[in-house]
């Protein structure tokens, strides 16, 4: 069994998609083990999303993910990662593959309802970062 870490980002918390979006994260099998709603911080969302922090979209992605509440999950199942990648679908709503939580929720590349690691590494850091009691 693998842990992700997941983020139902502030544009589908907005438009009231958090529900749609979990229940198809049930259906698909993963397991809940930590899910919480709250407001990032400036610091938090600049710390979290650090690795990107020379390209040009950063003051916008930072400024995005602070414009609203986030509900934050660690998930696991069998291949954790890839399966919820597969199941968001593509970073850009209009190449994600038909039915996919980005291409059903989300608005354009920047905007894109969801966020999942990439990694084992940043799976394990993710978590630790608004989880520690279950890394
Ligand atoms: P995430 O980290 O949020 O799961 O998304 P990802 O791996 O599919 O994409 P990544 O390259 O890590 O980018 C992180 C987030 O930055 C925003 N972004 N905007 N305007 C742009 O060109 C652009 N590129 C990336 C997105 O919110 C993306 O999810
Ligand atoms: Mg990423």
């Amino acid at each position: 069994m693998e842990k992700t870490f997941a983020i139902i980002k502030p544009d589908a918390v907005k438009a009231k998609n958090a529900g749609k979006i979990i229940d198809r994260i049930e259906k698909e099998g993963f397991s809940i083990l930590g899910m919480k709603k709250i407001q990032l911080t400036q610091n938090q969302a600049e710390a979290f999303y650090a690795v990107h922090k020379e390209r040009s979209f950063f003051p916008e992605l930072v400024k995005f993910m602070i414009s609203g509440p986030v509900i934050v999950m660690a998930l696991q199942k069998e291949n954790a990662i890839k399966a919820w990648r597969d199941l968001m679908g593509d970073t850009d709503p209009a190449k994600a593959s038909e039915n996919s939580i980005r291409n059903l929720y989300g608005t354009n590349k920047g905007e894109n309802a969801t966020h999942g690691s990439d990694a084992p590494e940043t799976a394990q850091v993710e978590i630790k970062f608004f989880f520690p009691e279950l890394a």
